[in-house]
């Protein structure tokens, strides 16, 4: 199996609606290629992670690539892995609107910076921390 995680920035303010939508098409697409994995959003700025089959993964992520509501794709992860860290989510979906709402200290600290400037090496940690904490 494959993992994938990027970060990207949205072309424009994306209203929660749409969020909604493009969750509720990822989620469907997501199960019928037995992708899991998680969308962690924060204003303008993406981080997802994406896990499955290489074949599989590398083929939505294409997609996703191609898709013009978000630019500056920067690929943070790739590897082969041989379990899955989201076993159980078709794409667990957090918005870092709402910081008070976030238990974990270094959670709290990457939302209320405007950039959400992740460090490679702390990004498994942080989601760690979401699956934990929150
Ligand atoms: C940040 C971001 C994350 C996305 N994640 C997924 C995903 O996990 N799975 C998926 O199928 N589409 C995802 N999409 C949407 C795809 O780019 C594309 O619009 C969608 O797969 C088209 O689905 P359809 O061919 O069923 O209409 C994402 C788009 C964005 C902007």
């Amino acid at each position: 199996m494959f993992r994938i995680m990027y970060m990207s920035t949205a072309t424009r303010v994306i209203p929660d609606s749409e969020l909604e939508e493009l969750l509720e098409t990822s989620r469907k697409n997501n199960k019928e290629k037995n992708l899991t994995g998680l969308l962690i959003v924060k204003g303008r700025t993406f981080l997802q992670c994406l896990e499955g089959e290489k074949k599989d993964v590398e083929e939505i992520f294409n997609k996703i690539l191609k898709d013009d509501r978000h630019t500056s794709i920067i690929d943070l992860i790739e590897e082969d892995i041989s379990s899955r860290m989201f076993p159980t989510w078709d794409m667990g979906y957090k918005n870092l609107k709402i910081v008070d709402d976030i238990k974990s200290e270094k959670i709290r600290k990457i939302s209320s910076i405007d950039d959400f400037d992740i460090k490679k090496e702390d990004i498994a940690e942080v989601i760690q921390e979401f699956i934990a904490y929150d």
